[in-house]
């Protein structure tokens, strides 16, 4: 009995390691991100493929990337994302990539990319690039990098990169996923939609809700 009990947990235990991996490995050459399949049915993980003979050589491309972002905003950075939503051939493929862009000083604000791992290498310019570990360590890892440095952000991890310097910063990443997801922690917590009760926020940072409700304001 006990060893039935053990060989049922150990399979359990199998199970859930294959359930938890990241985008599958794809069991055939590839499977084009059909947009037109949308909404119309059951999703497998990742968008339904596109019927192969349909498939053409600019489903595998994407043009663009050499054009930079515009950092006139609040946080002075610009993202160019190229994943499976702009290069329908990333599908079930695992990886994607993105450009970020940098005014002086320019930040890419905390986030998190719940499916992936990111590796981020500087094409001009230098930043102050950084993590934090989970619970209850929650230790910073940071480093000042320069042109050409490689940096990796592990998965689900909250990052962040600064501009240091005086003149535009570029980088290009890449990351674990055809759909890696992000979470930009500001706007998830101060920007939601509707607003997550001030009361709550109040207690979880410790502060006045007059606090919060500022903060809330500016998303
Ligand atoms: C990023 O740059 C693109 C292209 O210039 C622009 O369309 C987009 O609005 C910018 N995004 C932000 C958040 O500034
Ligand atoms: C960049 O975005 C700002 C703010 O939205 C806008 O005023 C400006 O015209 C844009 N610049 C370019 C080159 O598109």
């Amino acid at each position: 009995m006990t060893s039935r009990l053990l060989l049922v947990s150990g399979l359990l235990l199998v199970a859930c390691s294959l359930a938890l991996a990241s985008d599958p490995s794809p069991l055939q050459d590839f499977c084009v991100a059909d947009p037109d399949s949308k909404g119309t049915s059951l999703l497998v993980n990742g968008v339904v493929c596109k019927d192969p003979k349909r498939v053409q050589a600019d489903d595998f491309l994407f043009r663009g990337l050499q054009l930079m972002g515009n950092t006139t905003n609040d946080v002075g950075s610009n993202v160019t994302a190229v994943n499976v939503a702009q290069l329908p051939g990333l599908n079930t493929l695992g990886i994607s990539m993105a450009r970020i862009d940098f005014a002086p000083w320019g930040l890419n604000a905390p986030h998190t990319h719940p499916r992936a791992t990111e590796i981020l290498t500087v094409i001009e310019g230098s930043l102050l690039v950084g993590f934090v570990t989970s619970n209850p360590e929650n230790r910073l890892i940071t480093k000042r990098l320069q042109k050409g440095d490689v940096f990796v952000f592990p998965e689900g991890l909250t990052h962040f990169q600064q501009n240091i310097g005086n003149g535009y910063a570029l980088a290009i990443a890449g990351l674990s996923s055809q759909n890696p997801g992000t979470i930009t922690i500001a706007n998830a917590v101060f920007g939601s939609n509707p607003d997550i009760p001030g009361d709550i926020l109040a207690k979880a940072f410790q502060v006045d809700i007059k606090v919060v409700q500022q903060i809330q304001s500016k998303f």
